[in-house]
């Protein structure tokens, strides 16, 4: 898919995970920027209307590539099709990434290697596939999108924060390495909770549906803070009003943290009002019904207010 008014000048961005949330709202905030942007992701579908979407935005060219980002063959084919089409790559915005609730011991197997392989793998595959490009011309951007549970830890959300964990490991480490590239910067972006379907479509095994927990942050907020990043490199940049102090909290007075942080998780990030069945939602495949720009699970006010009162007198059903 290309649009008529391609534009030599513009920059060409490729965003992954670009069909929902953070990587949609990047591909539309690339494109509203006049930008070639280049959407990858697993299903088709939910790519058409994204590229479609980014089209009427105004962006100089709309491309999309079908590309599971575990697949290191796959993501160098991918870029080389970009690379072909383009000619260089200017900015990658690495948003692809998948979530599965549960207790450790709850989540099978498959799905927590799954979230870790799609989370870790993911962007290794991606900077490993865009970075000799960006060597070459010696000028290049690559955001990875990290997330406060890089830096915490909270309960039934292991894999996630495990491989979240490995994001920021794995960018530093790309950041030690490439001191030679003044050109050439990774930066990554740790938002706190942020309205995207993610938590609906999330792997459940927890038996009521997680939620971004307040306060909460659009897509197009975090999406701002990844074209930012492309402009004004930063090596680590968080969004969100309460990341710093959690974060503090979970370094200076560990004890009090783990004694706090699952009765706080289970008020503020799951909502009590919506059970939902187990099963692996889109971490083994995409549920392209479900993506969209923002995951509209409404007020975080009634949701934790459904979540005292079940932790005070027991879920609605008992
Ligand atoms: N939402 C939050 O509160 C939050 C907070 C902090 C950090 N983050 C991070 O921000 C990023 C985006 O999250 P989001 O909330 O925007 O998620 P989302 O709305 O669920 O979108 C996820 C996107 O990733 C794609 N994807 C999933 N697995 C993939 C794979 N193996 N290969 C290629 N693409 C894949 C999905 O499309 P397909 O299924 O079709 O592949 C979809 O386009 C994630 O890395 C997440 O960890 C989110």
């Amino acid at each position: 898919m290309q649009s008529a008014s391609s534009d030599e000048c513009a920059r060409v961005v490729v965003v992954t995970g670009a069909s929902s949330g953070i990587g949609l709202a990047t591909a539309l905030a690339a494109a509203r920027h006049g930008d070639h942007v280049v959407l990858f992701a697993r299903g088709l579908a939910a790519l058409q209307v994204a590229a479609t979407a980014c089209e009427g935005a105004g962006a100089a060219s709309s491309r999309l590539l079908c590309v599971d980002v575990r697949d290191a063959a796959a993501v160098q084919d991918a870029v080389r099709t970009v690379l072909q089409w383009h000619g260089h790559i200017d900015a990658v915005v690495h948003s692809a990434g998948v979530v599965a609730y549960g207790r450790f011991e709850d989540v099978p197997p498959e799905v927590f290697d799954r979230v870790i392989t799609t989370n870790v793998l993911g962007p290794a595959n991606v900077v490993r596939a865009v970075l000799p490009g960006m060597r070459q011309r010696g000028t290049g951007a690559i955001v990875v999108l990290g997330s406060l549970l890089g830096r915490i830890a909270a309960p039934h959300m292991s894999a996630y924060a495990v491989s979240k964990w490995a994001v920021r490991s794995l960018v530093r480490h790309l950041q030690v390495e490439n001191r030679d590239l003044p050109g050439v910067t990774i930066s990554c972006l740790s938002p706190g909770g942020v309205d995207t379907p993610i938590y609906l479509q999330a792997a459940n095994y927890l038996g009521h549906v997680g939620r971004p927990p307040p306060p909460v942050l659009s897509p197009e907020k975090v999406a701002a803070a990844a074209l930012r990043l492309i402009d004004h490199p930063r090596r680590n940049v968080e969004v969100g009003a309460t990341n710093r102090l959690v974060t503090l909290g979970f370094a200076v007075l560990p004890r009090l943290y783990d004694a706090i942080v699952t009765p706080l998780f289970d008020v503020a990030a799951t909502d009590r009002r919506h059970p939902t069945p187990a099963g692996p939602g889109n971490v083994l495949q995409p549920t392209p019904e479900a993506y969209r720009l923002h995951g509209d699970q409404g007020s975080a006010v009634h949701s934790i207010l459904a979540g005292v009162r079940s932790r005070l007198l027991g879920p609605p059903d008992s």
